[in-house]
């Protein structure tokens, strides 16, 4: 048996997956994000791991202990957990989603020159990425700054907590901007630039490989044998994609998660000149591209609950008809945005409402407007000479038909759902199982467990009149870019 984490910004979702990769449950947990001020975003460590305990508990409750044979990971990326000499975390995690760092990122960027810190890491400073939060610390907690005996990520984290070891991965340490992507080792150029040594960074595996065992006294915690392997896991994205089964030159995953991601997995490394695109290591041991917007699910969660004041949203959908045809445009900026606009201050914006605009106009536009933005990562992706005629989608907004619907026809793509929701979780499951020797590599396990079950196809005409939306949609931000700032 084996244990796939996916420890989410929200909850830690635990799956149990068998010899035959059949899903045999599911247990999640939540906890607390804090916003401490506007644009914050922080979690405590501990939360994770008693999350995380308590679950493993609760999954393996009915089980043949014995059976297990691996736990690997899926980890919100870029978070940075930072542990003094005797391991024990310093300040509260800061998050992917946090956005305090420009001042940092403009000095990585303008300053040291973003081409400069390209050619070190595959990618250019954004705010979410660990390195401008660790400057950002240096400066304005030089006191925690001076304790940092190691900087981990979300999911390193736990793997530390199981296991002992301080272990990360090629895929999650990408999103550091402390990595040299390429050659998929620490940047010294980097660290330098971060006050950092090596001995600070945890040691890097490839994404399946095994770190370790669990230690005695948590395996005793936990009720699970002492040989469980602890495999390293990968960054969310890419175990998403994995889970997917995007892997292999030229697949295209798009997630509809709290983010909302359109991630392309290569074999060979590349990197796009003007950094729109981030250039990570991938979990099956090659490389990908993706773009990132910041409120994609989240922004139809925020709609639905904080709005209009529902739980239900597929009835909300229900009176949504004709695609292609709203006037109301939705900016889905709610926590600024990554890919392509890297403005942290971008806000969500209406605009375009009538006297007879109804209530399901303005839940179409929600959904239209993060399929707009996920065109934008898809246009600079095409404009990279990737041509893609197909994605797989995953991540809570794609249990909505229509909202499938409506990306099928933005994107101008067929859209194939495969024979499992749990991308992230599956994902490390399936890690796990490479890992322990099941599979022989990640490109073996997907193509046995991963089949498609059903295609959303596109319609020309709807596809004709989301393109005419769309140049209207690309004009919106660069024309209220100034009001945001
Ligand atoms: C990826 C990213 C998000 C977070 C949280 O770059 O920022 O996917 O990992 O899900």
């Amino acid at each position: 048996l084996y244990i796939g984490v996916d420890l989410g910004t929200s909850s830690v979702k635990l799956l149990l997956m068998d010899e035959e990769g059949n899903i045999k449950s599911i247990v999640t947990r939540e906890y607390e994000l804090y916003f401490p001020k506007p644009g914050w975003s922080e979690q405590n460590p501990e939360d994770w791991y008693s999350a995380l305990v308590d679950g493993i508990r609760e999954l393996t409750k009915d089980c043949d202990k014995s059976q297990f044979d691996g736990i690997s990971f899926s980890g919100q990326m870029h978070g940075m957990v930072i542990l003094d000499e005797k391991d024990q975390v310093i300040r509260p995690a800061i998050l992917w989603n946090d956005g305090r760092t420009q001042a940092e990122c403009d000095y990585l960027n303008n300053e040291i020159g973003r081409e400069k810190i390209s050619s070190y890491t595959a990618n250019m400073a954004l705010t979410g990425f660990t390195a401008p939060k660790l400057l950002w610390v240096r400066k304005h907690e030089p006191d925690n700054f001076a304790k940092i005996k190691k900087v981990m990520l979300p999911k390193d984290y736990i793997a530390y907590r199981l296991s002992g070891i301080h272990c990360t991965d090629v895929s999650d340490a990408s999103g550091m901007l402390l990595f040299d992507v390429k050659n998929k080792r620490w940047s010294k150029e980097m660290l330098d630039i971060c006050g950092l040594k090596e001995e600070q960074m945890a040691k890097i595996h490839e994404s399946y490989q095994v770190v370790g065992t669990l230690k005695k006294e948590v395996a005793q915690e936990l009720g699970l044998p002492e040989q469980v392997k602890v495999i390293a896991g990968g960054g969310d994205q890419a175990v998403a994609a994995v889970g997917t089964g995007t892997v292999g030159e030229g697949k295209c995953n798009v997630s509809l998660g709290t983010s909302g991601v359109v991630f392309i997995s290569t074999k060979e490394f590349a990197v796009d000149k003007n950094n729109s695109l981030h250039a990570f290591a991938h979990a099956d041991g090659k490389y990908h591209f993706m773009g990132v917007m910041l409120s994609a699910a989240a922004s139809n969660k925020w709609w639905m609950d904080e709005i209009i004041g529902t739980k239900e949203y597929a009835k909300e959908q229900q009176d949504i008809k004709t695609l292609g045809e709203n006037n109301v445009f939705f900016l889905p900026y709610l926590m600024g945005e990554r890919t392509p606009h890297n403005n942290p201050n971008a806000r969500g914006t209406f605009i375009g409402m009538t006297m007879d605009t109804t209530r399901a106009d303005m839940t179409q536009a929600v959904l239209e407007g993060v399929a707009f933005a996920l065109r934008d990562s898809f246009e600079i992706t095409k404009s990279l000479g990737v041509d893609i005629s197909r994605i797989r989608i995953n991540g809570g907004g794609a249990k909505s038909p229509l909202w499938c619907k409506i990306i099928a026809n933005v994107l101008n793509v067929k859209v194939d759902k495969i024979n499992s929701e749990e991308g992230p979780a599956f994902g490390a499951a399936i890690l796990a199982a490479v890992g322990c020797g099941k599979y022989t590599s990640v490109e073996e396990a997907t193509s046995k467990l991963i089949k498609v079950i059903e295609t959303t196809e596109q319609d020309p005409e709807i596809v004709a009149r989301y393109n005419k939306k769309y140049d209207i949609f690309k004009q919106l931000y660069p024309t209220l870019k100034d009001m945001y700032d």
